[in-house]
């Protein structure tokens, strides 16, 4: 059964809910390592509480995005199967923990994310880099063009928008490689949000400008993050491109034997995740939309969204843990 076969068992929305118990004990997990700038520590522990988590889950899941190949990383790496092998086939993208640097330094939107989609349904992307454009929802369909200039695209949202271009906040990760798109964004007079690290929450805060104050995601991040960004950007609405870097023979190959034969694609959110498709964040650090974790003296407080593409539901669940002794 897939996860649409599903969706008359209501199986499905089972999942949506056990599904955000696995990004929880990541991040709690995760949480517990904050600020002590060991990134591979706050990591490893992520990666043991979603792993343990998810071989709980009521599927026949395979980790299509995950920490690795499986000659480099020896847990929840490419092709691994997890699940109790009883339930729906599905394909999983996850980050038990998306922004290792700013949980070691516990800087805002750290995140435990993950996403279950139909089998076959979710782009296998190499760990190269993606050029990435993302828009919240509300607009019309290709209103953004990632061979377009940032003035042009600037320029197109703001319209749309209803608003001068020096309203528009841009969100890029702060990397030397961005120096002359930074240039060409602020000489449109658009506002700029650098980040640090952690580009799947920046394309998430897309779609609330409202709350956080970014319109528009402009730069190149992780082609398995860009995945993760738009199996949410799929259930929450909102457009986005992206496109491989493959600027090496090596990579091609790479690429090619996931299956990729064009190495130009633009991919738009509905080719990397395609199908119905679950995907669930949990803050690990405080952000513009979600709380970290908090260690209360009797109770662990975590904060979370939980999507769903069939319905387009966005729940957020803050859960008080009490049982202590599970995590
Ligand atoms: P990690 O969680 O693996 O540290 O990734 C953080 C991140 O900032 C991603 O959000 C982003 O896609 C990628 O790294 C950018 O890569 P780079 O740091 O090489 O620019």
């Amino acid at each position: 059964m897939n996860i649409a076969q599903n969706i008359a068992a209501g199986l499905d929305r089972i999942l949506t809910m056990e599904v955000v118990r696995v990004t929880e004990r990541a991040a709690v997990a995760a949480a517990r390592l904050r600020g002590r700038g060991d990134e591979k520590a706050a990591d490893q522990v992520a990666v043991d509480a979603m792993r343990q988590e998810l071989n709980r889950l009521a599927i026949k899941g395979t980790v299509v995005i995950g920490e690795g190949e499986r000659d480099e990383a020896p847990m929840l790496y490419i092709g691994e199967e997890v699940g109790t092998g009883k339930g729906p086939a599905v394909d999983i993208a996850l980050d038990p923990l998306e922004g290792t640097t700013i949980c070691a330094k516990n800087l805002p939107n750290a995140l435990a994310v993950i996403a279950i989609a139909e089998k076959g349904s979710l782009l296998f992307a190499p760990d190269v880099y993606m050029d990435k454009i993302a828009i919240g929802p509300g607009y019309p369909e290709g209103l953004i063009d990632i061979d377009a200039s940032p003035a042009e695209n600037l320029a197109n949202l703001a319209k749309a928008k209803g608003v001068g271009v020096s309203d528009i906040t841009a969100c890029i990760l702060d990397r030397p490689r961005h120096a002359k798109l930074i240039d060409a964004v602020r000489a449109t007079g658009a506002a700029i949000r650098l980040i640090g690290d952690g580009d799947v929450a920046g394309v998430i805060h897309t779609t609330d400008p409202d709350e956080t104050g970014i319109d528009i995601y402009l730069g190149t991040g992780g082609a398995p993050e860009g995945v993760l960004a738009a199996a949410a950007l799929r259930c929450i609405g909102g457009q986005m491109q992206g496109r491989l870097i493959l600027d090496t023979p090596e990579k091609v190959a790479r690429a090619e034997k996931m299956g990729i034969s064009d190495p130009k694609r633009v991919y738009r959110a509905q080719d990397m995740a395609r199908g119905d498709v679950l995907f669930a964040a949990t803050g690990v650090t405080d952000g513009n939309l979600l709380d970290g974790v908090k260690f209360g003296r009797t109770f662990i407080t975590t904060h979370t969204i939980v999507l769903r593409s069939s319905s387009r539901t966005v729940r957020e669940i803050k859960a008080r843990h009490q049982d202590l002794d599970k995590f």
